[in-house]
């Protein structure tokens, strides 16, 4: 096993520490997604052309006016990251300078001013530092780490903010699925669509989320997991899932959608295409239709389909649905590339495999 160099977490921002830590009522044996937040989160304010007064504070509510521009133009960004406990009992901050990077160039697409990178990652360590008993303890467990940026400026009127405040919250969680690391269904919407070249697809803002949900809700009423997001020009071309892109296993070779602007760029994808690199297995980013994708599985040669996100991992996909007709994998199962991969990452993030290229930041 291999660890990378441990990172001292400084403690640069003030603290006021909770007067009661609320830990002990969670059950971190009975851990689902998003519902349980750890003890303190990081507040930093942009006003007067700059960020300041960054300080760790007890999680809470956070006022604004009704008047801010978040709520009403929607000029926020946000991110989504892991922490793990790694077998030697140290901290793993999975993959932080990529979702820097992606976090700066959503607040880029949406006029929002850079925090510096060295601000977002002390912010971060030193978060999870204070609250490091808050990371699950056992695998598959992990603290889910949430930065976000919004705009507060008290004006109605369609303009760029002037005031901004970022926070990190952070929380303990399970499995992304109820059906756990189970196959899930999915199905095109091909009434809708998720984004458009050009516009905000590639970047982790809020819109985009809130675009998805009716799609969604409709998916889930007919008993699908999420939507298989349909290009928005031909309505043809496969692009992402709701929340993690997608793989499919064809003819052998992992084939993905390219990042041509629609689709988040995932800080996971990025780690399966690198990991097949590593391991000489043949991989390829190119346009896939629908119609391509049922026909290899007519005839046999679509063996997987898997999606990948910081949330769900790797979630294998066992029935994708499409205008009346249902493609059917393995429903019981991960199938094999899906499977290394996921005990690869898994393995990266607890510290039981080597780090390939300085994606964990040991603390
Ligand atoms: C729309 C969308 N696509 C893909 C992903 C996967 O990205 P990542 O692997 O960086 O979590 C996410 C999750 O953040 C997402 O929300």
């Amino acid at each position: 096993m291999t660890v990378t160099e441990e990172t001292k977490a400084t403690h640069v921002f003030p603290v006021t520490q909770v007067t009661e830590s609320r830990r002990n009522a969670v059950n971190f044996q009975d851990l689902r997604f998003g519902d349980v937040f750890s003890d303190h989160m990081f507040e930093l304010v942009y006003k007067n052309g700059k960020w300041d007064n960054g300080q760790i504070i007890p999680y809470g509510p956070v006022s604004i006016m009704p008047s801010a521009n978040i709520l009403h133009y929607g000029q926020g960004a946000f991110e989504g990251m892991k922490a793990f406990t790694m077998e030697n009992g140290a901290i793993n901050v999975f993959r932080l300078r990529d979702h820097y990077k992606r976090f700066n160039d959503s607040c880029k697409r949406l006029n929002i001013p850079s925090i510096p990178e060295e601000v977002f990652t002390q912010a971060i360590l030193q978060l999870v530092d204070l609250d490091r008993q808050w990371v699950p303890k056992d695998k598959f467990k992990s603290l889910y780490l949430r930065p976000f940026v919004f705009a507060t400026e008290e004006f109605l009127g369609l303009k760029t903010s002037t005031a901004y405040r970022f926070y990190v919250i952070t929380g303990p969680v399970g499995n992304y699925y109820r059906e756990g690391i189970n196959p899930v269904k999915l199905t095109t919407m091909p009434d809708y669509v998720r984004a458009v070249k050009g516009g905000v697809g590639n970047a982790k803002v809020p819109g985009n989320y809130a675009a998805s949900l009716y799609p969604a809700h409709v998916a889930m009423k007919e008993g699908y997991s999420q939507v298989l997001w349909l290009d928005a020009i031909e309505r043809k071309y496969v692009e992402e899932v709701g929340a993690m892109n997608i793989f499919f296993v064809i003819d052998g070779k992992v084939v993905t959608s390219p990042l041509t602007g629609t689709i988040l760029p995932g800080v996971t994808r990025r780690s399966v295409l690198e990991l097949c690199q590593i391991w000489n297995l043949p991989a390829e980013e190119r346009m896939l239709s629908i119609d391509e994708l049922f026909d290899a599985w007519r005839e046999g040669r679509l063996t997987e389909a898997f999606g990948s996100g910081t949330a769900a991992v790797i979630s294998p996909v066992g029935v994708i649905h499409h205008k009346g007709e249902t493609l059917t994998l393995d429903t019981e199962k991960m199938g094999p590339v899906a499977e290394r991969l996921y005990k690869a990452i898994t393995g990266i993030h607890h510290g039981t495999e080597a780090d390939p290229s300085a994606w964990c930041t040991v603390i």
